[in-house]
């Protein structure tokens, strides 16, 4: 079988409309807008409002995305959500969306490994489309973190915004699409941030929630120093892996939780900020939708452009790292729908010299 590959030919993002900036912090908690701006980068983010939903935002970023890519919902033979905060525990916002989309009854799942799930999703995407059992793939990376964070907790809460991103991924027999990736995770340091309560350990109870275990706790100097550790090697494995140099990349679109850690990693890989696209300012840290969303802005803006060979680089809970190498391709015919054709000329002259045969 020809080799194939996974072009992204469609993306869309969905940001609420409600913005809270850091003056807003400023009125209810002990910080300053200077201090956030320069610890982190951040100057405003989006929060849901009320009856906003995962479910929702998730559908809105599909639709552009599929829009974009000239595809109906029906076209989509597999949807993979990326995300820490689905509407419910159970069932999957996956099968939600699935349904508010109106895509056929294909597998759709829901991929939980924090801010780098984008990045996990849009590889194993990648795999489904490599098999042949895949042609057009819808990928979401989402997240409403706003609703499990501590408002008196200075340390996270003005850290975390919501927002939704999503790709559409076709196959292809031109090689692009994710040329390689690195994964990774490392378990030990899964107390640096963690959601205590709500899973199986601890059963949201009067008590849990007296001891606030409902919101996302984070040892921010353990995960900065981690972030720092892995993401420059990460990206510079996943460049070898892909048989390039930095030189080859044309623009990083990284996770966006803190600027001092994006510089670090670029410095680290040799590459120049220049190169690196940054939209923290806007909307904070949402998580596993950072990256699409910053893709999709990357590409509005310019930053990106078909042809282009990108690295998406991440970090997160479990802990968890993540880099793909994506080269953005002009868009061909889909593979399967060029080897169906093909496969009815080929059923076509056996049937015919068959019933020569018999003649
Ligand atoms: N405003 C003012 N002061 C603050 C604030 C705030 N919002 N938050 C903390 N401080 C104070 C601290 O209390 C501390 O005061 P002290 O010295 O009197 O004790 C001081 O500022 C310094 O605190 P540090 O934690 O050392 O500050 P640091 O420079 O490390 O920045 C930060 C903190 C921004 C959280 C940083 O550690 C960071 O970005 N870490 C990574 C976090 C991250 O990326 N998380 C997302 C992971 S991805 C995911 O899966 C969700």
């Amino acid at each position: 079988m020809a080799e194939r590959y996974g072009n992204i030919v469609g993306w869309g993002k969905y940001v609420p409309d409600r913005v809270v900036t850091n003056a807003d912090f400023e009125k209810r908690l002990d910080t300053s807008d200077e201090w956030i701006v320069a610890r982190t980068g951040i100057r405003e983010r989006r929060h849901a409002s009320e009856g906003e939903v995962t479910s929702q935002m998730s559908t809105a970023a599909a639709r552009e995305a599929l829009g974009i890519a000239g595809l109906r919902p029906s076209d989509l033979d597999l949807i993979i959500v990326a995300t820490s905060t689905p509407d419910y525990l159970t069932p999957p916002v996956s099968s939600q969306i699935q349904h508010l989309l109106g895509a056929g009854h294909v597998g759709a799942f829901t991929l939980v490994t924090g801010c780098t799930g984008f990045v996990y999703a849009l590889a194993t995407a990648q795999q489904f489309i490599a098999s042949g059992s895949v042609t057009n793939a819808l990928v979401i990376g989402v997240e409403i973190i706003s609703r499990f964070v501590d408002w008196e907790d200075r340390a996270t809460c003005i850290l975390f915004g919501d927002g939704a991103g999503a790709v559409v991924v076709q196959a292809t027999d031109e090689p692009c699409g994710v040329l390689s990736f690195d994964l990774g995770s490392d378990g030990s340091g899964a107390e640096h941030l963690i959601l205590p309560a709500g899973g199986a350990a601890i059963p949201v109870t009067h008590e849990a929630l007296v001891k606030k275990q409902q919101y996302l706790r984070m040892n921010g100097n353990e995960v900065f120093k981690f972030a720092t550790r892995v993401l420059g090697k990460s990206l510079r494995q996943a460049i070898a892996k892909a048989g390039l140099t930095a030189d080859d990349i044309d623009l990083i679109v990284p996770h966006q939780a803190n600027v001092r850690i994006i510089e670090s990693a670029a410095r680290q890989a040799k590459l120049p900020m220049e190169k690196v696209f940054v939209n923290i300012h806007k909307y904070g840290n949402t998580s596993a939708a950072s990256i699409p969303i910053a893709l999709c802005e990357a590409l509005e803006e310019g930053r990106a452009r078909v042809g282009d060979t990108l690295a998406f680089v991440s970090f997160g809970a479990g802990l968890t790292w993540a880099t793909a190498i994506v080269k953005l391709a002009e868009r061909k015919q889909p593979v399967s729908r060029r080897k169906r054709w093909f496969s009815f000329l080929g059923w076509f002259i056996r049937d015919s010299s068959s019933l020569r045969s018999s003649e």
